[in-house]
C-alpha cells in the first residue's frame, strides 16, 4: 500500500514493529509512519486485531496507517518459528527493502489457553505456560533480532527498541515467568547493544507501564480511578504515550543513546537501574 509520502525524520526509514496489528505495536506503527518511515506491520494471523476489537482484519490497520502517506506491508507468522521469521524476512526485503528500524513489541502475558497462565506464580505455573510464554516473549525476540539485526550490523547502521515492561525491574509476583522473561528481554537488550556497538546499530529498550491497550483492559480488573485521561501522572498510560518513546529513541533525536531502559510509566518505578 502506498501513498502519497510523508516527510518527517524517519523519511527514507523502513520500520518493522512486531506484534503491530493491535495494541502498542500498534500505535507505534502509526506513529513512525506518521514521522515519514514506511513500516511493516505484523501479527501471528490476519485476525490478530480483531481479538480484542481493534480492528477487524491486519488489511484493515494496514489501510488505516496508509492515510499517513507512508508505505505500509503486512506479514504475518509466529515469532518464535525460524521458517516462519526467514519468510517474513524475505517478504518484506522484496516488498519494502532493507529494514533501518526494528521495534520488537510483540509478546504479552499470554499462556498455552490464550488468556492468563492460571496459576501465574512462581511455584505452581504449568510448563505449557512457561514455554509459551518464553516463545512469545524471548525466543521470538531473540530469532527476530537475529534475522534483522544482521543487515543492520552488515550496512553498519540502524535502530532496534525491545518493548520490555516494568515488570521486568521489580520482583513480582503473579506474572512471574513474564516478568522473568522481560528482564532478560532488558537484559538481551544490554548485550545486544555491547555486541553492536563498534558497528553503529543501536539498541535500547522501552519499559511501559500499565498501559490501556484493549487486551490490557479485556484481561485484568482495571482500577478506575486509573483509566482518566488527564495531565496526572496518577493513572494508566495511553499507547500514544509509549509509542512516543520509541519514536524518540528510534530517530535522529537518540543518535548516541545506546544500551538504554526507558521506563515510561508516570514514575511509577521510581528507583535507579
Ligand atoms: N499494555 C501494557 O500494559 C503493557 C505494559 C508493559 C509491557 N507491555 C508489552 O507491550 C507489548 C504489547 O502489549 P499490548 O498490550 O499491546 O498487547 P497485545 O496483546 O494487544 O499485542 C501483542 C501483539 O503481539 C502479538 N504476538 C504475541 N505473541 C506473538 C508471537 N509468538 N508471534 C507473533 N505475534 C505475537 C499478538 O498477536 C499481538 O498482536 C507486549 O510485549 C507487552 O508485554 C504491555
Amino acid at each position: 500500500m502506498a501513498g502519497p509520502g510523508t516527510t518527517g525524520p524517519l523519511t527514507g526509514k523502513i520500520a518493522f514493529v512486531t506484534g503491530s496489528g493491535r495494541g502498542l505495536g500498534r500505535a507505534t506503527a502509526d506513529k513512525l509512519a506518521a514521522l515519514g518511515a514506511d513500516v511493516v506491520i505484523h501479527d501471528l494471523d490476519e485476525a490478530g486485531p480483531a481479538k480484542y476489537g481493534e480492528a477487524e482484519s491486519l488489511q484493515d490497520v494496514a489501510r488505516d496507517i496508509a492515510r499517513h502517506g507512508a508505505r505500509v506491508t503486512t506479514v504475518l507468522g509466529n515469532i518464535g518459528d525460524p521458517a516462519a521469521v526467514a519468510e517474513m524476512s524475505r517478504r518484506i526485503v522484496t516488498e519494502l527493502g532493507t529494514v533501518d528500524i526494528l521495534v520488537n513489541c510483540a509478546g504479552g502475558d499470554i499462556g498455552a489457553e490464550g488468556g492468563k497462565p492460571n496459576p501465574n506464580s512462581a511455584l505452581d505455573v504449568a510448563l505449557e505456560d512457561i514455554q509459551v510464554e518464553t516463545n512469545n516473549n524471548l525466543i521470538g525476540t531473540l530469532l527476530v533480532s537475529q534475522t534483522f539485526v544482521r543487515p543492520m550490523r552488515d550496512r553498519g547502521s540502524g535502530s532496534v527498541i525491545n518493548i520490555a515492561s516494568t515488570a521486568a525491574h521489580v520482583g513480582n509476583t503473579p506474572e512471574v515467568i513474564y516478568s522473568t522473561l522481560k528482564a532478560a528481554v532488558v537484559h538481551y537488550t544490554r548485550c545486544l547493544a555491547a555486541e553492536m556497538r563498534p558497528y553503529g546499530v543501536r539498541v535500547n529498550a522501552v519499559s511501559p507501564g500499565p498501559t490501556k491497550t484493549a487486551r490490557f483492559q479485556a484481561t485484568r480488573k482495571t482500577d478506575p480511578e486509573m483509566m482518566v485521561t488527564t495531565d496526572s501522572l496518577m493513572r494508566y498510560a495511553d499507547p500514544e504515550e509509549i509509542a512516543d518513546a520509541v519514536a524518540f529513541l528510534a530517530g535522529p533525536q537518540a543518535k548516541f543513546i545506546h544500551g538504554q531502559v526507558l521506563r515510561v510509566d508516570g514514575g511509577r518505578t521510581l528507583f535507579p537501574g
